[in-house]
């Protein structure tokens, strides 16, 4: 058999893209033929984890429809899931869901007049079907309203009163309903309303309406966990992923923490979970809202079910806007009851359009399904992918996408596909023997080449484990055009 060498180079790339699609223990039919492929593989890091390999997306608010930062965080989510499973961890775990207690979600379905579990359940079965068209590999779709879920936030409250965390106490000060979270003073200012011109008081992080409330209820001793906290930080510096990120959480526990409160009056809050054996009190959202994590790790653990459980995370991914309560309360939460820390979180900048921020209490939204309906799902997936911020935010643009069909996705990976698997002139099977084969050796051009594609997969390993997958795509992009450009000048058909 004579192979020319842009057979060879053909054959390397259909070789080396199996290395990005099987692991050792689900290696494929094209790697068993080209045993150099499974070698290089098993020497990447690539050790079977103990446990699973959990993965969450933040829950979602139920207050209204899904919108495309939704959807970016899904994406970010699964994608990490993916590569696990890739390299051979077929039982990791994906976690998704809707949060649906709390203030804004009572509010949101008075306004529209709707009973507020009905509002609930139709605002779910959104999400969840975006979850759906959108390829999302998720193992469990999370409602805070689930049975199971109520079990595990009251015996989790429970245990932080026996802990000694919890206490009852006046609390004054500013709530924004929005952000389901109480300001200081010092973080809130008098501004005029935009739409109205109405003077009211907001958040100066968010923008967020505040109101001023006075009432008695429980408190979290956060103030006791300022200094594990800052030792935690210290000896994980990559627990939260970018380090800007972690940089501002450990100038905020630095700055000080005050004692939380986690609990709202039932004459106040009806819709959420009681405090047990305190029906006067509903749990505060977001402790009820973390809580979901453990839920699907089986919690409250039997005694000896805790070893057997995916539980921790090994990434949660979450978006800059609810760090805080992600890396500073969860982790103390966690602490007071003695249970292990998620290994890291993955904190993602924000979708804009027209360089606002994309939200829903807005309006200024792109609406998910119809940009699905309209560029496909994984013209979607690989934009957001693509584009999407992780330190910087993005702004949204339909040209952008179109753009990135056509160049990358048709003109880079498409042309390459359409290439490898129509040419005329040569067959795959031969030219993966050849590759497989020592006379490859003695062809320059074609170890160049496999040189390049090697250099790239161990980039995209490496970008991958670092919490990075808009860089991994980017370095593939760069390869499939590198390709490309060498195999349109021999023409390769
Ligand atoms: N319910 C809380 C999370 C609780 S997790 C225990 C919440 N919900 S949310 O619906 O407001 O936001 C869910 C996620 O979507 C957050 O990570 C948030 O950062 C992300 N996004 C909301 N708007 C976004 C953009 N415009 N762009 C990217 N992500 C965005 O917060």
């Amino acid at each position: 058999m004579t192979v020319s060498p842009q057979q060879a180079r053909a054959s390397f790339l259909l070789a080396r893209s199996c290395r990005f699609h099987c692991s050792p223990q689900y290696v494929c039919s094209a790697s068993k033929t080209f045993p150099a492929t499974r070698r290089q593989f098993a020497t990447a890091k690539n050790t079977a984890p103990k446990k699973p390999y959990y993965v969450t997306s933040p829950i979602f608010y139920v207050n209204a429809a899904p919108h495309a930062g939704h959807l970016y965080t899904l994406v970010l989510t699964d994608i990490l899931k993916r590569w696990q499973k890739l390299r051979g961890d077929d039982r990791a775990i994906l976690l998704t869901g809707t949060d649906e207690h709390g203030m804004k979600i009572q509010k949101a379905a008075s306004k529209a007049k709707v009973d507020v579990k009905a509002f609930c359940d139709q605002h779910a079965s959104q999400f969840e079907e975006l979850a759906k068209v959108a390829n999302i590999s998720y193992d469990r779709f999370m409602r805070t309203t689930d049975p199971d879920h109520k079990i595990a936030v009251e015996y989790f409250w429970r245990e932080l009163n026996r802990n000694g965390y919890i206490y009852e106490s006046k609390h004054e000060g500013w709530y924004s309903i929005s952000d389901e979270t109480f300001y200081p003073e010092s973080k809130v200012h008098l501004v005029l309303e935009p739409s109205s011109g109405r003077k009211m008081h907001a958040s100066i992080e968010t923008g967020k309406e505040v109101e001023w409330t006075s009432e008695i209820n429980y408190h979290f001793k956060l103030s006791d966990f300022k200094d594990r906290l800052l030792d935690h930080y210290q000896k994980n510096p990559d627990f939260i992923v970018p380090s800007t990120r972690m940089n501002e959480m450990i100038s905020e526990v630095e700055n000080g923490l005050t004692d939380l409160s986690v609990s709202r009056p039932a004459t106040r809050l009806t819709w959420g979970i009681r405090v047990p054996d305190d029906p006067s009190q509903t749990i505060y959202v977001w402790l009820d809202a973390l809580i979901n994590y453990l839920t699907m790790a089986g919690y409250p653990f039997a005694s000896d079910a805790a070893s057997n459980s995916v539980w921790p995370p090994e990434c949660q991914v979450i978006g800059k806007d609810i760090i805080r309560f992600h890396c500073i309360y969860w982790p103390a939460f966690l602490m007071a009851l003695n249970l292990p820390l998620p290994k890291q979180f993955l904190s993602h900048a924000h979708w804009t359009l027209n360089r606002a921020k994309m939200s829903k209490s807005e309006g200024n939204v792109v609406n998910p399904f119809f940009a699905i309906n309209r560029f496909g799902v994984d013209v979607m997936r690989y934009y957001m992918a693509h584009d999407g911020g992780i330190v910087d935010d993005a702004d949204y643009e339909n040209l952008f996408i179109v753009d990135r069909y056509k160049k990358d996705l048709q003109g880079g990976f498409g042309n390459l596909v359409s290439r490898v698997v129509r040419g005329k002139k040569w067959s795959v099977p031969d030219s993966v023997k050849f590759a497989a084969g020592s006379s490859r050796d003695s062809n320059p051009e074609a170890m160049l080449q496999m040189a390049l594609i090697d250099r790239t997969a161990e980039d995209c390993a490496r970008l991958m484990d670092q919490l990075n997958p808009r860089m991994a795509i980017h370095a593939v992009r760069e390869l499939i055009y590198a390709v490309s450009l060498k195999a349109s000048h021999l023409d390769l058909n």
